[in-house]
């Protein structure tokens, strides 16, 4: 029988908390992503009994998750360093270059990973792909720059809408960038955030995972960068 989406995140999480775990001390701090794979990481976290001291997490969605397992989550700007950075991804290549931003999430990831020594990205092996783009590019636009935003976008072949109802956790817009194949990510990252009024974008090329996990039906493959 064949495992579910489910198991097969669950399965992705427990290896990355397996790779965690000898490198914690009671002082280690941990970055926490946003997402399904995420909150399976978060629900083995709460009930593994490992040592750390504490977490920042990149949405308030997943803050009150690790709270409800009674987890510290601090502030990013009263932490130096997080030794680790655990989170899924909506697409990942085999340089280990990522889009995310579909639980609209993204500056705070990338803020999140920015301050991580190690990323360690879980995913099931559907998110990967030889060419990222397939997967709508989430960006997140400042609301009175939406107009010069698409536009720019559209002059740069893609296909830009509004995710309409949402509204991110800074209090700004998404816009998702589709029919868009991305041949060189890191250009590609540095020309959007180029354009005014763009606060950041999905795309995680500059800084990529370190580590990439993926479940399939026949166990966890890792990738290092
Ligand atoms: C959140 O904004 C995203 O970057 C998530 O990491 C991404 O959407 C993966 O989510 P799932 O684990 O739910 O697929």
């Amino acid at each position: 029988m064949s495992k579910t989406q489910d198991e097969l995140k669950r399965e992705v999480a427990q290896a990355a908390l397996d790779f965690i775990a000898p490198h914690l001390t009671p002082a280690s701090m941990l970055g926490i992503g946003t997402g399904s794979t995420a909150n399976e990481f978060i629900n083995l976290l709460g009930t593994s009994g490992l040592p750390f001291s504490g977490t920042v997490a990149s949405s308030e969605a997943s803050a009150q998750r690790l709270r409800d397992f009674g987890i510290p989550v601090l502030d990013l700007s009263l932490v130096d360093s997080l030794q680790f950075y655990i989170d899924g991804a909506d697409e990942a290549n085999g340089a280990l270059e990522l889009i995310k931003g579909g639980g609209a999430a993204l500056t705070r990831e990338k803020i999140v990973a920015a301050a991580s020594e190690f990323f360690v990205c879980i995913a099931d092996e559907s998110k990967e792909v030889a060419t990222l783009g397939k997967f709508p590019l989430p960006i997140e636009v400042i609301p009175m720059a939406e107009n010069i935003v698409i536009n720019a976008l559209r002059a740069m072949g893609g296909r830009p809408e509004v995710r309409e109802g949402v509204i991110t956790d800074n209090r700004n817009i998404i816009i998702d960038v589709h029919d868009f194949m991305i041949a060189d990510p890191k250009a590609t990252e540095t020309a959007i955030n180029q354009i005014t009024g763009v606060v950041c974008n999905g795309l995680f090329a500059h800084r990529g995972a370190d580590l990439l996990l993926l479940s399939g039906q026949t166990g966890v493959r890792s990738l290092r960068a």
